[in-house]
């Protein structure tokens, strides 16, 4: 069957994740075949590196894609079916500061979650719905499948903000964790797991996972997690696990299954159990940040940089992962109409029985081209819905103080977030970030 070829808009072109991106778009041309390809950024400069390399990608191994990349909003958003966003507002400079302030006053600064996240979320709030507004001015049929964090808190935002915009919020996180998963039990990939999962992004559990079969793989995996949380027992598998600290994450998982047996968590849940051994662990002068701009940062652009050069990407080493993997499967499967099943951030609306509707909630949604259509999860026991209506609390409010200014209500936020052990403490927190985010945020009153 010939597929109608797609046009797509990478945002963030500049992004550490867009070359692999593009790697995987070329390599999947028989299941998503692309008639135009473009970049879009805000930054020219950035973006070249990434651009130049790939257009040498492109031209060597799909030619007939035409590719091109822009900083002008009309030029990258029309004639567009599909917008791959990934965009950091601030950079990395500011993510260094959302994971240093916190761990001043010891608690846990991350880029997602605590204070961290909600800095985060202040800024990237702006940045994502001006995305949307330019995809429905010049492409309003276009899809936004967006990877920008902190997704929980864009979520929420774009759901109030823009509520009819055909946005789907994702996260690579549990196709990364169901990667390891699979090579834990023994099947060759994470798309032969089938399962069940409920929570918010960056925060939830599986309570069951079959292969195709309906085989329950949740025994053999319960006993590995136990004692090497999702680590290999010979500590190899996932590539992501080259690093120390996703070694760690991947290892604590240990500790936070131990909590819930009756499930298997998240690993980013370990920030909201253990907090206390997460600041112990974090060198407060050398983040993840720092890490990733000492090494993925300055690997990528290095690699881009030489194959701009060489105007050959024969031997190169960048690679398309599970981030890319996932994201042009979604796109495939809203294209093809494939009802393949896939965790999005969605409206809870009874996906989660026991939760408010108004919710942005990580479940399994069947995807074709109508969209997606969430599985109803069933309701969640006391301990999860607990620690989901806190957190749940905390991303509202962040929305809350964006939508109304107000240094109220992100304080009240950043009270109520499980990392924070008092008010006082996060009106410290909250009084610096003011300060280190300047323009980023808006004026709180
Ligand atoms: P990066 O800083 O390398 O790249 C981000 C790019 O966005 C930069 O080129 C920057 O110039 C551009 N940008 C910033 N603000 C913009 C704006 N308003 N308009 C257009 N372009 C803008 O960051 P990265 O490490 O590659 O990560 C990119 C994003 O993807 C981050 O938000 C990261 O958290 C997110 N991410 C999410 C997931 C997930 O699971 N949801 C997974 C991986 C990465
Ligand atoms: C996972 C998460 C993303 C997060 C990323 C951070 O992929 O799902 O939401 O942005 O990790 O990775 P990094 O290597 O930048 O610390
Ligand atoms: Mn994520």
């Amino acid at each position: 069957m010939m597929l109608e070829k797609q046009s797509v808009v990478i945002a963030g072109g500049g992004s550490t994740y867009t070359a692999g991106i593009v790697m995987m778009l070329i390599e999947n041309q028989d299941k998503f075949p692309l008639r135009k390809l473009k970049f879009y950024d805000n930054d020219e400069d950035r973006q070249n590196i990434v651009a130049k390399a790939c257009e040498v990608i492109v031209k060597e191994r799909a030619p007939e894609i035409e590719f091109s990349a822009t900083t002008d909003p009309e030029e990258a958003f029309t004639d567009i079916d599909f917008v791959m966003a990934h965009i950091r507002v601030g950079g990395l400079s500011m993510r260094e500061k959302d994971e240093k302030i916190p761990l001043k006053y010891g608690v846990v600064g991350q880029e997602t979650c605590g204070p961290g996240g909600m800095a985060y979320g202040m800024r990237s709030i702006p940045g994502v719905v001006e995305l949307i507004d330019y995809m429905e001015k010049y492409s309003p049929d276009a899809w936004m499948l967006n990877y920008s964090n902190p997704a929980a808190i864009v979520a929420e935002a774009t759901r109030r903000m823009r509520p009819n915009a055909k946005i789907i919020n994702i996260c690579d996180m549990p196709v990364a964790i169901k990667k390891s998963i699979a090579d834990i039990v023994g099947l060759e990939s994470e798309s032969d797991i089938v399962d069940r999962y409920y929570g918010l992004n960056h925060f939830g559990w599986w309570t069951e996972m079959t292969d195709k079969q309906g085989n329950d793989l949740m025994p053999k995996l319960k006993e590995h997690v136990a004692k090497y949380g999702y680590a290999a027992a010979e500590g190899e598998g996932n590539p992501l696990l080259e690093e120390n600290s996703w070694m760690d994450t991947f290892q604590k998982a240990k500790d936070v299954y131990a909590v819930d047996p009756t499930t298997v968590p998240n690993t980013y849940l370990k920030y909201y159990l253990y907090p206390d051994y997460v600041v112990a662990h974090t060198d407060p002068n050398h983040t993840r940040a720092n890490e990733v701009m000492d090494n993925r940062e300055k690997n990528v652009f290095a690699e881009c940089e030489r194959i701009a050069a060489a105007q050959t990407a024969e031997d190169t080493t960048i690679e398309a992962g599970e981030h890319a993997e996932f994201i042009v499967q979604l796109a495939g499967a809203l294209a093809y109409n494939t009802y393949e099943r896939m965790l999005l951030i969605v409206k809870n609306e009874g996906a989660i029985v026991n939760l408010a509707d108004d919710a942005m909630v990580e479940v399994p949604c069947i995807v074709s081209k109508r969209g997606y259509e969430p599985l109803c999860m069933g309701k969640i026991p006391h301990f999860q819905k607990g620690m989901i209506e806190q957190q749940v609390a905390v991303e509202k409010l962040v929305v809350d103080a964006f939508e109304e200014k107000s240094y109220q209500k992100l304080w009240q936020a950043m009270t109520l977030s499980k990392t924070v052990p008092s008010a006082s403490v996060a009106k410290q927190i909250l009084d610096e970030m003011i300060d280190a985010n300047g323009n980023w945020w808006p004026e709180l009153n």
